[in-house]
């Protein structure tokens, strides 16, 4: 179990009109980002012209103007349609080192990568193409930009467990190229113990385990993710709120969320930002996270996610911003003397605050 870290006394000292600065410049860690969702419309087009790809959207603010989402699977047509331009290794580069540098200037020190596999091997891609562009450009960014990151391969729910089976088979050879394996796409009607052999199998091989639950579908697939899958982290989680006893259960074991503030908005599981489930969860002791999703599409990267929050609750201070920025490491899938490294530089940022 994580174990929460002790706010550094020069918090108190921290008066609210500094929030916006610490938001920036707090280091911070981003657990919840799907790579292909980092695709910008611009990025899409020139891809699409190097390699040819015919795209059903005239131009870029044709493609931007469709970004106007109901519900997760409206999201989804859209997103598996952008990741067609990706072919070659060097485009997976290209756009997680876009993703990388958005991060960067973000505050994020640290980003946990997902990726998913899945929509590329069956256009034809091979997993090394993917997974040696993502890597190549993890290496650029700890260099360039000291932002350090991990890999999560995906699997996609809408699949089946075979196909999911055979996944994790074409990436063995990459093996310690990724840190562990989550679970996302369509969530209603494919719930987590879909892949409860697939998990055993990936937790036998010493891969970290999270998994997409509680975003649209019911409290019962948070449950299921915990028992059945035995995730270290829920993704989204956000619907827990809806059953008192599960909030608790989570905080009682510091399960993290990884949740997405624009995200739920854009897709409609909360109508207005005022609306949004975060600060209760915080104040029930959840181990809550902030993160982006797929910023491409929902409006915003990493930063931008913490100041729609706070903008949008006044009760939010510098309190639960470090609180916030405080539990993104240590629900990262960093190890003991890294995390506390963090925890101390976020620590300095407070104190240069308030001084
Ligand atoms: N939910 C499920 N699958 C996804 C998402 C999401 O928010 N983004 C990309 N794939
Ligand atoms: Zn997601």
């Amino acid at each position: 179990m994580n174990t929460p870290t002790t706010p550094p006394p020069a918090l108190e000292r921290l008066p609210r009109a500094r929030l916006p600065d610490l938001l920036a410049r707090m280091p911070k860690a981003e657990l919840h980002i799907h790579i292909e969702g980092s695709l910008e419309p611009e990025l899409i087009f020139a891809l699409a012209h190097r390699n040819g790809v015919a795209l059903p959207y005239a131009s870029v603010q044709a493609l931007r103007a469709a970004y106007a989402f109901t519900d997760l699977q409206s999201f989804l047509d859209i997103y598996y349609a952008g990741a067609s331009v990706l072919l070659r290794e060097e485009d997976f580069f290209d756009m997680a080192m876009a993703y990388f540098r958005r991060a960067a200037a973000d505050g994020a020190v640290h980003a946990e990568l997902f990726f998913d596999p899945q929509t590329h091997t069956a256009r034809g891609v091979s997993m090394g193409t993917v997974v040696e562009g993502l890597a190549r450009a993890q290496a650029q960014a700890a260099d360039e930009l000291g932002v350090s990151s991990a890999l999560i391969l995906c699997f996609l729910r809408h699949l089946s467990e075979e196909d999911a089976f055979a996944t994790l088979e074409a990436a063995l050879p990459w093996r310690e190229r990724f840190v562990g394996v989550g679970l996302d796409s369509s969530e209603r009607g494919h719930p987590p113990e879909k892949f409860s052999r697939v998990f055993a199998r990936c937790r036998a091989l010493g891969l970290r385990v999270v998994a997409h639950a509680g975003e649209e579908g019911p409290p019962a697939y948070i449950r299921t993710a915990l028992d059945d899958l035995q995730v270290e982290r829920i993704d989204h989680g956000v619907r827990c709120a809806d059953d008192p006893a599960l909030v608790v259960e989570l905080a009682r074991r510091r399960t993290p969320l990884t949740v997405c503030p624009l995200s739920n908005v854009k897709l409609c599981v909360y109508p207005r930002m005022e609306d949004h489930a975060l600060p209760a969860l915080l104040r029930a002791g959840l181990c809550v996270t902030v993160n982006s999703d797929d910023p491409a599409y929902f409006g915003g990267y990493l930063l931008e996610n913490y100041r729609a929050l706070f903008a949008a609750h006044p009760a939010l201070g510098p309190r639960e911003a470090w609180q916030l920025a405080a539990n993104s490491f240590e629900a990262s899938f960093a190890d003991a003397a890294t995390k506390a490294r963090w925890q101390q530089a976020l620590a300095v940022a407070v104190q240069s605050l308030a001084d």
